[in-house]
């Protein structure tokens, strides 16, 4: 074939498949925020619990900075009817009330499914069922899907011939549901969840995924934080707007990690560009933790039009310095201190020129809310064991 008709062709396929993508990146042009209800309430979810997380939502300011999604996750399935139609347990008596309170409130209702015959919880899942599922959401009024592989692995994948067999039927059953969705008409974020599987970010946008786990599940504890944050090196070149790495839903607020560590857990993920979805209870916040979930300077670094992710710069021993570029040639900068807790803070020098900037640049501390004025060279911060100094530096 001539080289002239091949790029016709590319030409061709591109257009075809642009008018999705097109909607895909106007529905997560920055990463997703919100709440989501499992970290905290895991199968205690109801009606009732939902319609209190979208009041304080709004009360706390979480929505006028910028939190949207109100995510139920699994144990609302029931069973399906006759007809096929899947439709709420007892604890949801009408998801489609609760759809119109929660966006009389202003924001967007989330829900949760897998392409499995089972959820991970053993509820029902959508297969053989994605394109109806699809059409009952929309009907709801859903707004936001997460679709979680679970049982599919087990079953499907696993009776596959190999695993390149398996991988493609993965891809073929997250194509099922965003070709389902994309029918509906209704715009609804598309949210993979199968754990970093045969690196989903290198694909999942493909599949029309607006965001991709990365990691499997997250928990209240500092460890398990660390491991996944730190543990995303590497990922900044995947995300862009309209898709987004997702290292899994924040814990702060939880009560399980220090403040210092939680100023870590939030830091990083403004810094990975990554989805904001609150994972505790809206409705028992100190004002400690409504000050770290609503800081408006890091969910500007989070939610930057640039949109994107950023990425390890620098690593020595349990130092580490984290850079994310934003609008206008700033950049977020990160200097984390993962040394154990019984030692004392440390200096950590951060060298402004291999940051990319070779005359004096403006810093402001984010977390102090405090302006550093001009600064060239080197610059020494004191960050204190499992915690972080978070600057945002302007040429
Ligand atoms: C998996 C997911 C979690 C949560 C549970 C629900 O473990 O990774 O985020 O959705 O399933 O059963």
């Amino acid at each position: 074939m001539k080289s002239a008709s091949i790029v016709c062709l590319l030409l061709a396929a591109f257009a075809v498949s642009s008018p999705s993508r097109a909607q895909e990146s106007a529905l997560a042009a920055t990463p997703p925020m919100g709440w989501n209800s499992w970290n905290h309430f895991a199968e205690k979810i109801d009606d009732a619990t939902v319609r209190a997380q979208a009041d304080a939502m709004v009360a706390s300011g979480m929505r006028d900075a910028g939190y949207v999604y109100i995510n139920i996750d699994d144990t609302w399935e029931g069973q399906r009817d006759a007809q096929g139609f899947i439709h709420a347990n007892q604890k949801f008596p009408d998801m489609k009330a609760l759809a119109d309170y929660v966006h009389s409130k202003g924001l967007k209702l989330g829900i949760y499914s897998s392409p499995g015959p089972k959820t991970c919880a053993g509820y029902e899942g959508s297969y053989g069922h994605e394109e109806q599922d699809a059409q009952t959401y929309a009907q709801w009024g859903v707004d936001y899907l997460k679709y979680d592989l679970c049982s599919f692995n087990d079953s499907a994948m696993k009776q596959a011939a190999s695993p390149e067999a398996a991988h493609q039927l993965m891809i073929g059953a997250y194509q099922k549901m965003h070709d389902g969705l994309l029918k509906t008409k209704r715009p609804i974020v598309f949210s993979l969840c199968q754990y970093g599987m045969d690196s989903v970010w290198r694909w999942g946008a493909s599949v029309g995924g607006n965001s991709w786990r990365t990691t499997d599940d997250i928990n209240d504890t500092y460890e398990r934080m660390e491991t996944i944050g730190f543990g995303q090196a590497g990922l900044s070149r995947y995300a862009a707007p309209g898709h987004w790495n997702d290292p899994d839903m924040l814990e702060v607020g939880n009560g399980g990690m220090k403040p210092d560590e939680y100023r870590t857990h939030m830091s990083l993920w403004a810094l990975l560009a990554a989805p904001l979805l609150a994972g505790n209870d809206l409705t028992k916040m100190t004002s400690e933790t409504v000050a770290l979930l609503t800081n408006r300077e890091v969910i500007a670094i989070d939610q930057d039009p640039l949109g994107k992710q950023g990425d390890r710069v620098w690593a020595e021993g349990a130092y580490e310095i984290w850079a994310k570029p934003l609008t206008g040639g700033a950049k977020a900068v990160g200097v984390f201190n993962r040394q154990s807790t019984w030692m004392k803070p440390s200096q950590v020098e951060v060298d402004f020129r291999m940051l990319g900037f070779k005359d004096a640049v403006h810093v402001r501390d984010v977390w102090q809310g405090k302006d550093l004025g001009r600064i060239s060279g080197l610059y020494k911060v004191t960050v204190p064991t499992h915690g972080v100094v978070l600057l945002r530096i302007t040429p």
